[in-house]
């Protein structure tokens, strides 16, 4: 596979600890055990994730900002997990302009078939830059006014760069409304402004996995529902369960 342009796919919510980088590496998990070829990029400058969630911090010699400025050519800065391959975040203090990301993705996107960008919290210049090369933003929220607002900020900004939005409702809990508070699927939809392509139950399986840095377990509800999610996104209409 993979000999046209990967589709470059974002993570993004605004607000911080809302589930980007365990939806992003799931979802790249399952599009990798779909059999496409799939890179993850950490965007998450000084604070990397996802070669914890991948379990190759051991093997992280270079990452993404060593390929910007041509420190390693960029086969070896890729880092091989039991997913998708690895692009580690930079842990200093970095300036990335958009211009630094696309000629990023420009050494891999005839690679692979998927690029999974996943944002840091903000919508500061990183956000920037990486939006820059996306061809879909994916927006997560948690169903509550704070996450609302601040995913509302990043579609908009997704939508100004030309980028498509499809908003996903992460840790979703049924008949729960903290008095109220917590609010119902079509208020997300409304308060977003974005398209609802799926809905994430609150599932503890897959908090373990990603501690653990397992492959997705095919018995979660969370894993469940970012499959249908896939198939939404390739055009497949599927019922939405909550
Ligand atoms: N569907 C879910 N069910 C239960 N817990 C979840 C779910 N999604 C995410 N979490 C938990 O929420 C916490 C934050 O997740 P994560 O680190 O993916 O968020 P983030 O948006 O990437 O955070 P940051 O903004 O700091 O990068 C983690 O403890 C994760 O296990
Ligand atoms: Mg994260």
């Amino acid at each position: 596979m993979a000999d046209f342009s990967a589709k470059k796919v974002l993570f993004t919510s605004g607000k911080g600890g809302v589930g980007k980088s365990t939806l992003s590496t799931t979802y790249a998990k399952i599009l990798c055990d779909k059999g496409y070829q799939v890179l993850m990029i950490d965007c998450d400058v000084s604070l990397r994730t996802l070669d914890i969630m991948l379990s190759v911090s051991s093997l992280v010699l270079y990452d993404w900002y060593d390929v910007v400025e041509e420190n390693v050519d960029p086969r070896s800065a890729l880092i091989t997990t039991d997913g998708p391959k690895l692009l580690a975040a930079p842990m200093g203090e970095i300036f990335v302009t958009s211009d630094d990301m696309r000629r990023l993705v420009s050494a891999y996107e005839r690679m692979f078939d998927y690029i999974v960008l996943d944002c840091p919290a903000g919508v500061g210049p990183v956000f920037d830059a990486v939006v820059s090369v996306a061809d879909l933003a994916i927006i997560v929220s948690t169903p509550d006014n704070v996450c609302v607002r601040s995913a509302a900020v990043a579609a908009a900004k997704a939508e100004a760069a030309g980028v498509e939005s499809r908003l996903v409702i992460n840790r979703f809990q049924k008949n729960l409304t903290f008095g109220g508070k917590n609010l119902n699927i079509d208020e997300v939809i409304d308060a977003t402004g974005v398209q609802l392509v799926g809905v994430i139950p609150e599932d503890k399986a897959l908090v373990l996995s990603m501690l653990n840095g397992e492959l997705v377990d095919p018995n979660s509800k969370a894993v469940k529902a970012m499959k249908r999610v896939i198939r939404r996104l390739d055009g497949e209409q599927v019922p939405l369960k909550i």
